[in-house]
């Protein structure tokens, strides 16, 4: 997996959402700040109505709606969400909240260069409605993760987690209200250490370089 794209020029960055794009928010709005090595050139959606991409607008970036209702496979559903990316020239994909699972043809075309955020501490709780999950199993601390994404979902190297607390009197939303302020810590942080080329897989581990001075 080679994770050193971009020819030391600002990243280009394109996020794929499917909702409310709190995350999408987030790392457009470190974009904004000079020193920031990567710059947001996309927003695509898998649904016309997600509320991000009214805020993606709003911010004066670039949006799409790739849904794959119009589309009979997922394939050319695929295919469709590349040539946006391409035609916007994204070295960087970060999928925050998308609702559809990439094929493993996808995720070989952008091996290294494609990231997701999860809300659980992987690989404890993959899959959907983690937070409860947590809950309901008992565990003490949750948190998220930033990874890269492999054919296998939630399953792919780890950039970055953060840890927060389960209290007693937490309900799902309660829970997710706390790890989502977390996400919104570290999916633009790994993003900049992308864009700062700071990355390296040994196995199945990310390193991370110090800053270069
Ligand atoms: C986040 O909790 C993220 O971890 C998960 O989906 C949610 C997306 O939220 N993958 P938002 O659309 O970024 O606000």
């Amino acid at each position: 997996m080679d994770t050193t794209m971009g020819d030391g020029e600002t990243l280009q960055v394109g996020v794929l959402i499917s909702g409310r794009g709190s995350n999408m928010v987030s790392i457009a709005e470190a974009c904004a700040a000079e020193d920031f090595p990567a710059d947001v050139c996309v927003v695509i959606s898998s649904n016309s109505k997600a509320a991000g991409l009214e805020r993606a607008a709003s911010m004066g970036i670039a949006t799409a709606v790739v849904d794959s209702r119009d589309f009979g496979t997922k394939a050319e559903f695929e295919l469709q969400v590349q040539e946006v990316l391409e035609a916007h020239a994204a070295e960087l994909v970060c999928l925050a909240g998308f609702m559809r699972v990439l094929s493993p043809e996808f995720c070989e075309t952008y091996e290294g260069r494609l990231l997701n955020i999860h809300p659980a501490l992987l690989p404890s709780f993959p899959g959907l409605n983690v937070q409860q999950a947590a809950i309901d199993y008992g565990v003490k601390f949750s948190g998220c993760t930033v990874h890269f994404v492999t054919a296998e979902v939630d399953a792919g190297p780890i950039i970055l987690q953060a840890v927060v607390p389960i209290e007693q009197d937490d309900t799902e939303d309660t829970l997710a209200a706390r790890i989502l302020e977390q996400e919104h810590v570290i999916y633009p942080e790994s993003v900049r250490l992308f864009g700062e080329r700071r990355l390296e897989l040994e196995g199945r581990r990310v390193l991370i370089s110090p800053p270069r001075v």
